[in-house]
């Protein structure tokens, strides 16, 4: 193993520590038995990573002396609903899971958000650990304590923040990851770099190529990099009255774009992407970024094997899917945009400006 890196979160509900290290799984009994006295332990995890690290897992928490109760949801978004989360309350309360125990998520986004949110609400509030199994929750979603399901009328729109009492981040377990959600953890990465600051968007164009191949080492290094970022953010802004917002770059588009297209056309990485490109476009009108950051951001998301995407949208499309975002306020879409590299801010841009950027955008796509 090498040496483990702790990352430690600091908000106004909460002090944790995000542990990142090459075999830190391993451990992952040990870690958790010094900060819990539960005697349970509701180790949620999807199928696929179930039968992937679940034995395994299930195996370390039990020696460190936890009675391990293991519950699998089905792989993938549509797992994150309402109904889903009832089910494993009512299979934990069956279970006789008491207030003093512990919910492990183990998994991507989809568990982590899931099992956050019953963690959340089992018994009024029950501790919880993430162990990130996706590029995407190593970098982004463990971190933060958003946790939530989706409704019928779109994503996350019911939820509860609750901070994990740890994260367990080994960048091992990504080496079985299909390329999709790599690219979906990808885009995060790019973002993380171009928001925050000129030295981690350097060191990411010097070792783009290397992540892209999945070097290990990199690769260790970028959810290093990513984790310390995200804990600054959230630490400075819980729930999002602020700093937190920032994370928001290239999402805004990338949404609508999923929508559009139909989600799973595009992996939500290759979105984010092209809604960066977006942004940074957008940004040289309403902001000060110069004609050669976006050329420098394109460079990037390229060497990352986050290509352009050449689909001819309709931009009234589009812009329909811009208005029923959860960002609009008032009637107003409020977009991250960029100045430069680590010079972000959050605008109100008015609908007609971004027209004419979705007709310039979608005009460029004709003539490729
Ligand atoms: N809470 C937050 O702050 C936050 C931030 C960003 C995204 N999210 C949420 O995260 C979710 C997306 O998460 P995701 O991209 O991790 O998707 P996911 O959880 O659906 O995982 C993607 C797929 O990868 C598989 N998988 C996971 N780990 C694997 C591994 N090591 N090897 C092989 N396969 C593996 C899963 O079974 C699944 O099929 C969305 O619901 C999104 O809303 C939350």
């Amino acid at each position: 193993m090498t040496d483990a890196r702790h990352i430690r979160v600091a908000t106004d509900d909460a002090e944790y520590d995000i542990v990142v290290g090459e075999g830190v799984l391993d451990s992952c009994g040990h870690l958790l038995r010094e900060l819990s006295t539960a005697e349970r332990i509701a180790l949620i995890t999807d199928t696929s990573v179930g039968d992937m690290y679940g034995h395994k897992v299930s195996a370390l928490l039990a020696s460190a002396g936890f009675e391990v109760h293991a519950f699998s949801i089905a792989p993938g978004e549509s797992s994150k609903n309402w109904a889903v989360a009832g089910e494993l309350l009512e299979a934990m309360a069956h279970e006789g899971l008491e207030r003093g125990d512990l919910v492990v998520a183990l998994g991507g986004g989809v568990v982590g958000d899931l099992a956050g949110f019953v963690a959340a609400t089992y018994l009024r509030g029950v501790a919880f650990a993430q162990i990130p199994t996706t590029l995407l929750g190593q970098v982004d979603s463990s971190i933060g304590g958003k946790t939530g399901v989706d409704l019928r009328a779109g994503k996350n729109l019911a939820g509860a923040f609750k901070q994990p009492i740890l994260v367990i981040s080994d960048p091992e377990v990504l080496v079985t990851l299909p390329s999709a959600e790599w690219q979906s953890g990808l885009a995060e990465v790019a973002k993380s770099a171009v928001i925050s600051s000129e030295e981690f968007l350097d060191w990411l164009e010097a070792n783009a190529s290397a992540l892209a191949d999945r070097e290990p080492a990199t690769v260790l290094e970028a959810v290093r990099r990513c984790a310390a970022f995200k804990a600054g953010v959230v630490s400075a802004d819980e729930r999002e009255s602020g700093v937190r917002e920032c994370l928001n770059f290239g999402h805004t588009l990338g949404h609508a774009i999923e929508k559009v297209a139909g989600y799973g056309v595009y992996s939500h990485g290759h979105a984010v992407a092209e809604g960066m490109r977006f942004a940074a476009r957008l940004s040289v009108e309403c902001a000060q970024a110069s004609v050669a950051f976006v050329a420098r951001q394109d460079a990037l998301l390229d060497a990352l094997g986050l290509p352009a995407i050449t689909e001819r949208f309709e931009p009234d499309a589009l812009a329909e899917a811009l208005r029923s975002d959860k960002k609009v306020r008032s009637g107003v879409t409020r977009w991250v945009l960029v100045d430069g590299p680590g010079m972000w801010r959050c605008l109100a841009v008015a609908d007609s400006t971004v027209a004419e950027h979705l007709e310039a955008w979608a005009a460029a796509k004709r003539s490729e």
